[in-house]
Parts: structure tokens; C-alpha cells; sequence
């Protein structure tokens, strides 16, 4: 979604100043055109040659070089950006942003932008929490500057508590974020996600190899465009997305109670998790020994719930997308499937397809509507199928 927007970078003097490489890296990544503009501060912890590597492109340092370029460069670079993000942001130049102090290239830039801005504080917890930076921040975010969080934590300098910056991949989605049409403002939206764990004993469980990638692209893609997310997650390894709200869940049995819990005022239900369809009939409540009389030679399974079907015969308002991972057959099992389940909608992927799979970080899917038409997608990451399907959701308000 950033392929081919102009994303103007600002960095200040702060020991944080090394993570906007790595910033700069993932926005290069997406396909998105990066300038550098960098303070005098800021060149005394990182040397522009790393930004200029990273971004292809000069960086500006200087207000007074321009000999050789006819352009006004502040005002070419303010035109030229369709977000400036000041990252990370210190609190010497958050006071010259507040107050309309010009007197280096990133704050005479400021003063002539026109796009979006976001600021990503990073400082020392008193130096955030003096009354003079709480004022400055104030008058930002009431000018329309978005003003990103910081993290709490132990802080280069030794102290505790908040300031610092948020990490790249967090302020890379708040840019990807204030580039996103807010089209589902107003919706609520459940998503489930990953695998569930049925408990055999207190050590082993049946599970299966969903990721939880899917679904968790879902829902910050969702989040982006302005609905309200609860995410139903089994378990995974991914790190928690900034989600309205955020439930673990091991079983499909507490899958099942999480949505129940959820369904009534959802607007949009997404079962893009892989609950187990078996579960063991009995759990032992101690670890079973090779030599017990019960050993694991044989275990009896009974059904768990199917929550898409039984979801799809109750809703009212609400539209169910399902998904199907299949091994063969998958546009007829998925068709049979959304009938059965009384989907609105369903995504179905074979995953026996290099690039289609549980873990991969793609997927080749097909997306088949209430009428049966057949949508085949090509190979492309999580994150856009996410963004195709939710494009899709949008039409069947
Ligand atoms: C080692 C060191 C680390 C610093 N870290 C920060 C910081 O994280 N945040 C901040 O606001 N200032 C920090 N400062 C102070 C700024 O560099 C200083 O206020 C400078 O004038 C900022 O200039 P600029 O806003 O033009 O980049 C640090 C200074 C030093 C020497």
C-alpha cells in the first residue's frame, strides 16, 4: 500500500536516531520513495551516508547548498511528501515545531508542509513529562499533528519509564495508517486466528501448523481503516497487534465461548483461524507414562464445534467470511462449504501450492462470493490479501 508514496523521513538528535535506519530499510521494502532530512544533531549519532545508502537518495543536512539545484529545496521537499514523519522526534525540535521556529532544514520544512505529519517522540521520561514538552505536544496534536506514543522502558540513559521511541515497525504502520481510507468506521469486526491446542495430557496436545499470520494481517489492516478489532488468537509466536481488543484462547471449545462472547454486536465475523475439528475425548490430569495401562497407542477423538456453521445459522446482521485450506479441490469444497456454513464469503487457498501454505509469509487464494463467483488471486503477500479482502467486506455493506 506505500508502493510509490513519497515518504519525507525527519531525524533529530537522540540516541534512537539508529532505529530510522532500520525504518528506512522496511519503507524501502513496501516500494515507497524515501527522503532524508537530517538535524546537525542528529549527524553527530549517524552518519547520512547510512540514510543515503538505505534510501537511494541525498540526504539533506544543509539549508545553504543548493548550488547546483534549482528547486527552493524546503519548499520542494514539502511538496513533494505525502507524509513527513519526524522519527525519532527530540524534544529541542518538538519546542522549535510548536513555537514555528525555521531555523534548520527539517523544522523550515515542517513550517512549509501540507502532508500528513506524525511525530514519534524519543527522549528521557522527565524530559517528556517537563510541563514545557507536555505544552509543546498539546499545541502539535491540536494543529493536527499525530503524535505517536512512546514505550516505556529502561532508557539509554539509565532511567525508567517512558520515552522511548516506538519501534520501525510500529511507526511504519502508523504511516501505512494515516495513508488508509477509513472505511470501516463505525464496525466492529472479530477476527479468529492461528490454531488451537486440545490438551491430551498436562505435556501433550493435538494442534496443527496454522501460523495466525493471516488473520493477524486482517486485523491490523482492519484496524488502519478505522474499525473497531477484537482479535480471537490461539496460540503463536507473532507479536500482539495493536488491536480494540485482544483474547487468547487454547481450544477451539474456548474459541467458540470468545465468539459467542463477541457475536452479538459484531458487524463482521472472520473465522480466519484453523480451529482443531477434534478434540480427545478424556485429558489426563497427570502426564501419561509410556508403561500406563492407558498408554497413546490409540486415542479417541470426539468432534469440537464447527463455529463457522453454527455462527452462520444464528447471525442476523452480521456478515461471516470463512476461510478453507485444502489439499486438493478447493474452489469445490469451498463452494459446498459456504453453503453449508451460510457464509457471505469464502477464502480458499490449496496448500499444497509452493507459496500457499499454513507458515508462508504468501498465499495464492481464491475469493468465492455469495453467488458462487470465483475470484482467483495470484501469488501476493498476507498483508495485501488482507487488503483485498477487506476491500471486498466494504462492498457488502
Ligand atoms: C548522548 C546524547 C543523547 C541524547 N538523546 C536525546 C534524546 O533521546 N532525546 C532528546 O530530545 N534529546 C536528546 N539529546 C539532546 C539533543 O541531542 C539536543 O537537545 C540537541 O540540541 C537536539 O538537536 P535537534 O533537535 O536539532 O536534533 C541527547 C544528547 C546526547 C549528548
Amino acid at each position: 500500500m506505500l508502493k510509490n508514496k513519497n515518504i519525507l523521513l525527519g531525524v533529530t538528535g537522540g540516541i534512537a536516531a539508529y532505529k530510522s535506519a532500520a525504518l528506512v530499510s522496511k519503507l524501502r521494502k513496501t516500494g515507497a520513495n524515501v527522503k532524508v532530512i537530517m538535524t546537525s544533531s542528529a549527524c553527530e549519532f549517524i552518519s547520512p551516508l547510512t540514510f543515503q545508502t538505505l534510501s537511494n537518495n541525498i540526504v539533506h543536512t544543509e539549508m545553504f547548498n543548493q548550488l547546483y539545484n534549482m528547486d527552493v529545496e524546503h519548499i520542494s521537499l514539502a511538496k513533494w511528501a505525502d507524509v513527513f514523519v519526524i522519527a525519532p522526534a527530540s524534544a529541542n525540535t518538538i519546542a522549535k515545531m510548536a513555537n514555528g521556529i525555521a531555523d534548520n532544514m527539517l523544522t523550515t520544512v515542517f513550517l512549509a508542509s501540507r502532508s500528513k505529519v506524525l511525530v514519534a517522540p524519543a527522549m528521557n521520561t522527565f524530559m517528556l513529562n517537563n510541563e514545557a514538552t507536555i505544552k509543546n505536544l498539546k499545541t502539535l496534536e491540536d494543529r493536527g499533528i499525530s503524535i505517536l506514543d512512546t514505550q516505556s522502558d529502561v532508557l539509554a540513559c539509565g532511567d525508567e519509564g517512558s520515552g522511548k521511541m516506538l519501534e520501525p515497525e510500529d511507526i511504519l504502520f502508523e504511516i501505512e495508517s494515516a495513508l488508509t481510507e477509513k472505511d470501516l468506521i463505525g464496525k466492529k469486526i472479530v477476527i479468529t486466528s492461528g490454531p488451537t491446542v486440545e490438551k491430551i495430557d498436562p505435556v501433550r496436545y493435538l494442534s496443527n501448523y496454522s501460523s495466525g499470520k493471516m488473520g493477524y494481517s486482517l486485523a491490523k489492516e482492519a484496524v488502519k481503516r478505522g474499525a473497531n478489532v477484537t482479535l480471537i488468537s490461539g496460540p503463536t509466536s507473532l507479536d500482539i497487534p495493536n488491536v480494540n481488543k485482544f483474547i487468547r484462547i487454547e481450544s477451539t471449545l474456548d474459541m467458540f465461548d470468545a465468539v459467542e462472547s463477541e457475536f452479538e454486536n459484531a458487524d463482521v465475523l472472520i473465522k480466519a483461524a484453523a480451529p482443531a475439528d477434534y478434540r480427545p475425548a478424556k485429558v489426563s490430569d497427570e502426564k501419561i507414562k509410556k508403561d500406563a495401562k492407558e498408554d497413546l497407542e490409540s486415542i479417541e477423538l470426539v468432534h469440537n464445534p464447527d463455529i463457522a456453521k453454527y455462527f452462520g445459522n444464528i447471525k442476523q446482521k452480521q456478515l461471516i467470511i470463512g476461510f478453507a485450506a485444502e489439499s486438493q479441490n478447493e474452489i469445490e469444497y469451498g463452494k459446498g462449504k459456504l453453503k453449508k456454513k451460510n457464509l457471505d464469503m469464502i477464502v480458499v487457498n490449496n496448500i499444497k501450492q509452493k507459496g500457499a501454505g499454513f507458515k508462508s509469509d504468501t498465499n495464492i487464494a481464491s475469493i468465492i462470493d455469495r453467488d458462487g463467483n470465483v475470484d482467483s488471486l495470484s501469488i501476493m503477500s498476507k498483508e495485501c490479501l488482507a487488503e483485498e479482502i477487506l476491500n471486498r467486506i466494504v462492498k457488502l455493506f
